[in-house]
């Protein structure tokens, strides 16, 4: 099993860590919660949150085979017993935006965590993202986005322009998503934004709560 090494996920994963506790720590106070990981990627922000949050379950997931073997190969390597097997997810897959059950995972969970996804996908990936989120997340649950965002218009640096621009030149279909974009979108699945939190390097946290 190989445990690939995303730089990114190394870099923002402690900024993010701080956050994401204070976040989740507003959702059910009942113990264990609950979180699910969209597009976990390597693995290695599932073992930091993980670790960080012992008395919860902690559900890693991804579309890329190669990324699922990845956490099964972090988690093991870490030793962090509070993350489960991870699953494969596609958030724009019928299934799971129609709120079908997803292997194992609780039918109510109180977080949904996606860093850095959003912008490397079509947007028909947020559409299920949030709509799957809408179906799920308990009351007061929160779905937490990390990552790049276009705010009343405009990108918030010269980099996320120059970002965005070569996006879309790898896939037209991906690009920076514009906030207000993302707030519609929630309004529609049942979600409220409640928080928009700056982070470095031009990148935000947005909750949306249930
Ligand atoms: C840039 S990586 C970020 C990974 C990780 N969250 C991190 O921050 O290191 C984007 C991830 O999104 C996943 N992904 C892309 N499209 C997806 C989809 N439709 N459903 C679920 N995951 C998806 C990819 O497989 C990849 O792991």
């Amino acid at each position: 099993m190989s445990r690939l090494d995303f730089p990114s996920a190394v870099r923002n994963g402690p900024a993010i860590l701080p956050v994401l506790l204070d976040i989740v720590g507003s959702a059910a106070p009942a113990r264990p919660r609950h979180i699910l990981e969209v597009a976990s990627g390597s693995g290695q922000h599932a073992c930091l949150f993980a670790a960080a949050l012992p008395d919860d379950v902690w559900w890693p997931s991804d579309i890329d085979p190669a990324h699922i073997e990845s956490v099964r190969a972090w988690r093991a390597h870490k030793g962090v017993s509070n993350i489960k097997d991870p699953v494969f997810l596609d958030v724009s897959q019928t299934s799971w935006r129609e709120g079908a059950p997803l292997a194992g995972v609780p039918p109510r969970i109180d977080a949904i965590l996606c860093v850095n996804m959003i912008h490397i996908a079509p947007w028909e990936a947020a559409c299920g993202l949030f709509e799957g989120a809408g179906k799920r997340l308990c009351p007061g649950g929160h779905l937490i986005l990390y990552g790049p965002y276009k705010m009343d218009g405009r990108h918030t640096a010269p980099s996320n322009a120059a970002f965005d621009q070569s996006l879309k030149a790898r896939d037209p279909r991906w690009g920076v998503r514009a906030r207000e974009d993302l707030d519609e979108l929630a309004q529609s699945c049942g979600l409220v934004r409640t928080h928009c939190i700056a982070m470095p390097a031009n990148n935000f946290v947005l909750v949306f709560s249930a």
